[in-house]
């Protein structure tokens, strides 16, 4: 591929910005109003262009789309309604030939109900090979009437749900962490282990540059599959907890052994785990040197727009990551989370704003979360290591508070009883072109809406309207990407904090480089002999940095 060189001496990934594609609300090719990879291959030169390394590309594998396609029921083939292995093949190596990387997501942790393997296992007999892939038990009580123990599925109820037998008598249960359309696998077991060995060998020989790794905290479950009881999760404080089946140390053989076979390549294949482990320590477990290469770090995305917190969490981060040798990311948003601009109009943390009640108490202003977000980009890009970038995040998009709850698909607005209304509003369509839905995420013939509906007011945020526009949040996130790229200083490396007043961040990177952040305190006056790279905002009169801002500066 047309790659370019590491930089500063170090490999890839180690700087990387990756972009994440979510692939059913990137761009529908073929007008069924849900993305697809002809779309995405149309896209491909904006993607180029706007700065980024790699794309990491949502399961596009077949799957009845329980969860989104985290349900996938063939591993090494595309689900038809995005294409077909042959359109996967022309896209990956057109974006090699501008220079992006490909990353694929892996789902270890489950199944659809709807693969081979589990309608087997279903078909099959208590204790055969074909269940013993799954995590079958029998319950609990005379008639096997209760769970096997109290675990609960993350979408809320339990995590069991019990089968028939062949003699259509009620039988075993089996564990699903997220849906019932999700049956956990078995990780002790040998043919489970196999087939995701042979699943990446599959995409890496079709040339992809690696994989994100869905659930990588959840794969390994305690022997005896022992109660969660009081057992908290999230571990509250810092504490680090003994829990049956997040973040066990079993999960990091599974790592290892991938390592080896990523190292065995030409171009060694990277992972980025997806490992919600809230504690920076636990974090760098997965990107020991014989492990991961990388992992998302989202103790940043949550953490609220307040100085103290934010300089916390880097510093725990970078400190973590320094001990193992491996470089931090950063990321404010992703598929599953509330989209920052969203996040930061509210005091509030992310994941409270999905339940309706709290929605609707607490006020909001998007001007702010606007002024926020873009800080906080040039925060991001500016720190040590890589960051990934989430699709419409470069576009200022806000979460779609509103959408019909008729048209809600999310797992968790039924799981959760309908208190939570899920992840759609992060998920809506790219607004590419135009005045009108679809803004050219679908074709104008397009003979369906796009999948969920797009706001009018998106009319001002298309790739078209804001392109041009030097005071727009693409605009800032081009400009801050290729000065990202062309300065030494930025990327892999480290940081040395400078002295900045309550409220506010600053830190210098070597050579030659500083960024100062307000959050919340009184102007900042930009050192002397230094000079403005690019702002987020407007400075005051005299030329000082006010809150909600950041600016890059050269020394
Ligand atoms: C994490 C994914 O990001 C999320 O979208 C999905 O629902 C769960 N894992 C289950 O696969």
């Amino acid at each position: 591929m047309a790659a370019r060189p590491d930089r500063n001496g170090t490999p890839w990934w180690r700087s990387a910005i990756i972009y994440q594609v979510y692939i059913r609300s990137f761009a529908d090719g073929d007008g069924d109003g849900i993305g697809d990879i002809a779309g995405l291959r149309s896209r491909l030169p904006y993607l180029a262009e706007l700065g980024i390394d790699a794309l990491w590309i949502n399961p596009w594998y077949p799957s009845p789309m329980k969860d989104a396609g985290y349900d996938v029921s063939d591993f090494r083939a595309i689900e038809p309604l995005f294409g077909t292995l042959a359109d996967a093949e022309a896209m990956i190596a057109e974006a090699h030939d501008l220079g992006l990387r490909i990353l694929l997501d892996i789902v270890p942790n489950h199944f659809s109900d709807q693969h081979a393997w589990f309608r087997e296992a279903l078909a099959a007999d208590p204790g055969s090979p074909e269940r013993a892939r799954f995590i079958f038990r029998d319950g609990q009580g005379p008639d096997g009437a209760e769970p096997p123990n109290d675990w609960m599925s993350n979408f809320g109820g339990l995590a069991w749900t019990r089968v028939p037998e062949a003699d259509g008598r009620p039988g075993q249960w089996y564990l699903h962490l997220f849906t019932p359309e999700q049956p956990d696998v078995d990780w002790t077991n040998s043919d489970v282990q196999e087939e995701f060995t042979q699943t990446m060998r599959f995409w890496f020989g079709l040339g992809v540059d690696g994989f994100r790794i869905d659930v990588a905290h959840g794969l390994a479950k305690a022997e005896g599959l022992p109660d969660v009881g009081s057992t908290p999760w999230p571990p509250v404080g810092g504490e680090i907890v003994d829990h049956p089946h997040w973040d066990r140390d079993e999960v990091h053989e599974i790592y290892r052994s991938w390592r080896s076979l990523a190292d065995t390549y030409d171009d060694p294949r990277v992972f980025v785990a997806e490992a919600w482990v809230h504690h920076p320590g636990r974090l760098a477990h997965y990107v020991r040197a014989d492990e991961l290469h990388t992992a998302f770090n989202f103790d940043f995305l949550l953490a609220p727009w307040d100085a103290e917190r934010m300089r916390e969490s880097i510093v725990a981060s970078l400190t973590a990551h320094e001990a193992v040798g491996a470089p931090a990311t950063w990321v404010l948003s992703n598929h599953d989370t509330v989209r920052e601009v969203s996040r930061y109009a509210r005091p509030q943390g992310a994941r409270t704003l999905r339940k309706l009640d709290d929605l609707a108490a607490l006020p909001a202003d998007f001007a702010v979360g606007r002024r926020r977000a873009r800080a906080a980009a040039l925060l991001m890009l500016a720190l040590p290591g890589g960051a990934y970038v989430y699709q419409g995040e470069e576009l200022g998009l806000a979460e779609v508070e509103d959408l019909p709850e008729d048209l809600l698909q999310d797992p968790g607005w039924e799981q959760s009883g309908r208190t939570e209304r899920g992840r759609d509003g992060c998920r809506v369509p790219i607004p590419w072109s135009g005045e009108t839905p679809p803004f050219g995420f679908s074709p104008d013939d397009a003979g369906s809406p796009p999948w969920l509906p797009q706001p009018a007011e998106w009319r001002e945020l298309t790739v078209e309207a804001q392109t041009g526009d030097e005071d727009s949040m693409l605009e800032l996130y081009r400009r801050a990407l290729h000065l990202r790229r062309a300065q030494p200083a930025l990327g892999d490396g480290r940081l040395t904090w400078l002295d900045a007043p309550d409220g506010a961040l600053a830190f210098g990177r070597d050579p030659g480089f500083v960024c100062i952040v307000n959050l919340s305190g009184d102007p900042v006056p930009v050192p002397d002999g230094t000079e403005i790279l690019i702002s987020s905002g407007p400075l005051t009169d005299d030329g000082r940095v006010p809150f909600d801002t950041s600016v890059w500066l050269t020394s």
